[in-house]
């Protein structure tokens, strides 16, 4: 069996509060991180991801537990397992009145690069971040999304084999968003790296990751495939029917549960405008029937038929699949998001 990239034991973080009381930020996790997997800790504001990745950087001492990088602890052979490993920080830090070029040969030189090995790795590195055209600009000048760019850049420089990226999109508009979540899959195909990515956004965790675990409250409080997360909840999908002003009775919402296979629920709601559906409520100005169903596509077509033959006008349907989000949901009774 081929061995870990990284191995976690136990990881627990104490800090002290202002009034002296004791708590616990990281609560003793455990997981591994396979060679060439791309795997996310995804969980709320102050859930413990940073503290954990600083433990697992020696950034930070643990209360406990320990972590190897490459077969090395972290804490007993830090000089060995470091070398594998790129840090891009969650703050980021560069020179601001220096230029893009500047800034990697400065980080590159800390890392014992010199002469002409330096000079062509800083070249490989700004191709890599698509900056080679900017590398004479002063950072100071660059949008959030380049800085972040220049911020992946430095974490590279060494060829790590590991790289640990802390919430890299946050506050970056969409367009280096995307650029950024390429890059992380390029980091894999392209240099053969093993990724942990660390975000509160489920969305794109759910896009990029091999294996997730889901953090809240200093817990792994599951972990696997997004697949096997799901399925941990019940595979159902959530159609969701924007209907016309008539009242929906109770009578239909049975003989949709009755008749219609895979259907386990319906629920009728009137005149209510809720988040994200905003606009349509506006347009239609009625209800929403939503129904829980294995294999909501299939059911769709039955479903619309028996809201023919009742008489209630459909405007618009969703199918909303289960994700991430419905997992943090079942799982704590809280939305993921802020
Ligand atoms: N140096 C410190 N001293 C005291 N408390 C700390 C320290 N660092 C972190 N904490 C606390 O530990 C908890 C976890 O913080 P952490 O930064 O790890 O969360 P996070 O998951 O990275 O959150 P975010 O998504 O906001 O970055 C928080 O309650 C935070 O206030
Ligand atoms: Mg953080």
């Amino acid at each position: 069996m081929q061995q870990n990239m990284v191995q976690v034991n136990d990881l627990a973080k104490s800090f002290k509060r202002q009034n002296g009381e004791t708590f616990f930020a990281v609560k003793g996790v455990s997981f591994e991180i396979g060679k060439g997997e791309i795997f996310s800790l995804l969980g709320p504001n102050g859930a413990g991801k940073t503290t954990t990745i600083s433990m697992i950087s020696g950034l930070l001492s643990p209360t406990r537990g320990d972590a190897t990088i490459g077969g090395y602890s972290i804490t007993k052979q830090p000089l060995e397992a470091k070398k594998l490993l790129g840090v891009i920080p969650q703050e980021i830090a560069l020179y601001l009145s220096l230029n893009a070029r500047q800034n990697l040969e400065f980080f590159g030189k800390l890392y014992g690069l010199s002469g002409a090995e330096l000079n062509k790795r800083v070249d490989e590195v700004l191709e890599f971040i698509d900056l080679t055209d900017r590398q004479k600009d002063k950072v100071e000048t660059f949008s959030g999304g380049m800085k972040r760019r220049v911020n992946i850049g430095v974490g590279l420089l060494h060829h790590p084999q590991l790289i640990y990226m802390d919430e890299p999109t946050v506050g970056i508009d969409p367009q280096n968003r995307r650029r950024i979540l390429d890059t992380v899959q390029r980091l894999r195909q392209e240099m053969g790296m093993t990724v942990l990515y660390t975000s509160h956004l489920m969305e794109e965790v759910q896009e990029i990751s091999d294996r997730v675990a889901i953090v809240d409250h200093g817990e792994i409080i599951a972990c696997g495939t997004v697949g096997q997360l799901i399925q941990k909840i019940g595979e159902e999908d959530r159609l969701i029917f924007n209907v016309g002003a008539q009242k929906v009775p109770d009578s239909f919402l049975e003989k949709l549960k009755a008749n219609i296979v895979g259907v386990s629920n319906a629920t009728y709601e009137h005149h209510e405008i809720q988040e994200g559906t905003v606009t349509e409520s506006l347009e239609i100005g009625a209800g929403r029937i939503i129904v829980f169903a294995k294999r909501g596509r299939k059911a769709l077509p039955h479903i619309i038929q028996l809201a023919d033959e009742a008489e209630i006008d459909v405007y618009s349907v969703e199918v909303r699949e289960p994700d991430l989000e419905a997992v943090f949901l079942a799982l704590t009774g809280r939305a993921l998001r802020d």
